[in-house]
């Protein structure tokens, strides 16, 4: 048996020295064969891993602090520092805001003109109570930012008592030019003054109590860039709401206007005196804009000087707040043109964020136009009195919901964004989407004609159709968050109802792969 044994061994070795090929070949041969199941594996494992995580391999880009976040605003001086530092942390929790926005805290006269351009409103508090009102925003995580108007002053200021002449826009021939007020167009501009025996220029009414200070004057530029200096310095704001900045220069002679030719706004001194003063704030801090009418919005030519390019034009002038879009009659106001006005203006194809207001006190239709706001680019400012306090818990909930995934969710921060105007129904419909993420949607009704609509989807196949939020109240379980809908079925809405629905599309990320 033994011998048998090493007989055939010793067979298998001649054999194996005959007709197979040298051994270290063989090795080599299952070492190729391994390498190449380990890389077969590996480039499996590979794909799979891909598919896995092929959406989350699309970086979102880094979005600045105030994108998609509510700022409270008091536009009236109503509260002192002291009060309002005691109820932070309820507005905070109640408007889920990020930025209170102060209105101006200079001296004003009844009017809310400028008295001086450094010192603090002795009725709202003094350094230390506005220095402990920020910081205390600060430590909850809250920004505090603040008007500051720089196109006039209060006849009451002591430049004008002390007869500082210059200080001042002065016209002997002030009623020979048709410069009218912008509050009131039955009025002009020009106000005559016994002493001076000139006429004085005011571009805005307020009960004749303002009075425009003369930029072309250097002492006057000089004194308003170091007030910036001045406020940027010692006080920690995150940024500043220069209020009037298209009205401060006018034409050097005074010529009429007429409809399509503006003499008073939009002058190139006008951005030259926004870039001085950009110069003068930190660069972190923002700078709002509210001064911009219709002729810019309409305009790219302006809107471009103002905010800048993709460049960064003028450093940084980073939000816009458009005042003829703020809503002034909810009840003549087509808010779905408002919308297709914004999708189609500059702003939009220059991914230029803007913040959205509202003037309206309806809050079924303040909350319905925030919300549809929030899927914009940009942040709302809710102002206190004018909507604040009308919303019920119920309409804030949903606001704080909203505010929530709108901040959280990549797909609103740095998503695409489809905005249509559905024919039959003028439903409002604004859609986000990116790759990989789910897609959500707001459906709107701002109209009031009688229609109904269904919704089509796009990237056909889509999984089951969520609701998110909806101010529906009284249409039984159909429109509940978390319910699952069918949209070839058609959707009603009231006026200013909204339903918020997400869903997930087909897997995009596989064409890439395959
Ligand atoms: C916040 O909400 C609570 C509960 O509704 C209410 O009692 C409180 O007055 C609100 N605070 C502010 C500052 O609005
Ligand atoms: C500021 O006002 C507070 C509260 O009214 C007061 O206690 C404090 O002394 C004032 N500080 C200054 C520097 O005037
Ligand atoms: C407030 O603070 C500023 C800057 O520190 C200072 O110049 C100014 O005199 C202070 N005002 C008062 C009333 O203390
Ligand atoms: C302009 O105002 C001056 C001073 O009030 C007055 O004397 C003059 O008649 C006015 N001229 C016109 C054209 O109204
Ligand atoms: C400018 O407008 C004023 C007021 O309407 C008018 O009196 C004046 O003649 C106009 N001047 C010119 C040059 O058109
Ligand atoms: C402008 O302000 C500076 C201080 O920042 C001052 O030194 C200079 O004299 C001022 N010039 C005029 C014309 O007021
Ligand atoms: C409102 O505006 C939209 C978009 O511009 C327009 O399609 C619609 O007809 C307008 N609705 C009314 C009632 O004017
Ligand atoms: C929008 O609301 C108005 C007013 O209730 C209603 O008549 C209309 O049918 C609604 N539109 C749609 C498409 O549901």
């Amino acid at each position: 048996m033994v011998q048998a044994s090493h007989v055939d061994e010793s067979t298998d070795e001649f054999k194996t020295k005959e007709n197979s090929p040298p051994s270290w070949l063989k090795r080599a041969r299952i070492i190729a064969a391994l390498i190449y199941i380990f890389l077969q594996t590996a480039y499996f494992i590979f794909i799979i891993v891909c598919i896995a995580v092929y959406p989350r391999c699309q970086q979102a880009a880094e979005t600045p602090w105030w994108l998609n976040s509510v700022f409270l605003r008091f536009s009236t001086p109503t509260m002192k520092f002291n009060d309002l530092n005691e109820k932070l942390t309820d507005y905070k929790n109640n408007f889920s805001m990020q930025t209170i926005w102060l209105s101006s805290v200079l001296p004003l006269s009844n009017e809310l003109n400028p008295l001086t351009w450094t010192d603090i409103d002795a009725t709202l508090g003094n350094n230390s109570t506005l220095i402990n009102l920020i910081d205390r925003a600060h430590e909850n995580n809250i920004r505090i930012i603040v008007d500051y108007p720089l196109n006039h002053l209060s006849i009451q200021s002591s430049y004008f008592i002390s007869n500082d002449d210059d200080y001042f826009v002065w016209n002997e021939q002030g009623n020979t030019s048709n410069w009218m007020t912008i509050d009131n167009n039955q009025e002009s501009a020009w106000t005559f003054n016994n002493r001076k025996n000139s006429f004085y220029l005011h571009q805005f009414y307020d009960n004749h109590d303002s009075i425009d200070i003369n930029y072309r004057n250097n002492r006057v530029l000089n004194d308003t860039i170091n007030s910036f200096s001045y406020w940027n310095r010692n006080f920690q704001f995150d940024g500043f709401n220069l209020q009037g900045i298209s009205y401060t220069y006018e034409d050097y002679e005074y010529r009429n206007e007429t409809d399509n030719i503006k003499r008073t706004r939009h002058l190139d001194e006008d951005y030259l005196l926004l870039a001085r003063i950009r110069t003068e704030i930190d660069k972190e801090k923002i700078l709002l804009l509210d001064s911009i009418d219709s002729l810019a919005t309409t305009n790219d030519e302006f809107l471009t000087r103002y905010y800048g390019d993709k460049n960064g034009y003028l450093g940084g002038v980073q939000l816009a707040s458009l005042n003829n879009f703020i809503l002034i009659d909810e009840f003549q106001t087509n808010i779905t043109m408002l919308f297709n006005n914004y999708y189609n203006s500059i702003f939009i194809k220059q991914d230029q964020p803007f913040i959205w207001s509202s003037l309206s006190i309806n809050s079924k239709l303040n909350e319905a136009f925030f919300a549809a706001c929030l899927f914009h680019k940009g942040a709302i400012s809710i102002d206190i009195n004018k909507q604040g306090e009308q919303f019920t818990n119920d309409q804030l909930d949903r606001l704080r919901q909203i505010t929530k995934f709108a901040q959280t969710l990549d797909v609103f921060r740095v998503g695409n964004i489809q905005q249509n105007i559905l024919s039959n129904s003028q439903f409002l419909t604004i859609e986000r989407t990116r790759r990989g993420a789910r897609h959500h949607m707001i459906i709107i009704n701002f109209s009031n004609t009688e229609q109904e609509d269904t919704i089509e989807l796009k990237d056909g196949v889509t999984n089951a159709v969520e609701v998110l939020v909806t101010n529906i109240l009284d249409s039984g379980t159909k429109y509940e968050t978390n319910a699952l809908i069918d949209m070839t079925k058609s959707i009603r809405l009231k006026p200013y109802e909204y339903l918020i629905i997400r869903w997930s599309p087909s897997i995009d990320g596989l064409g890439i792969i395959f």
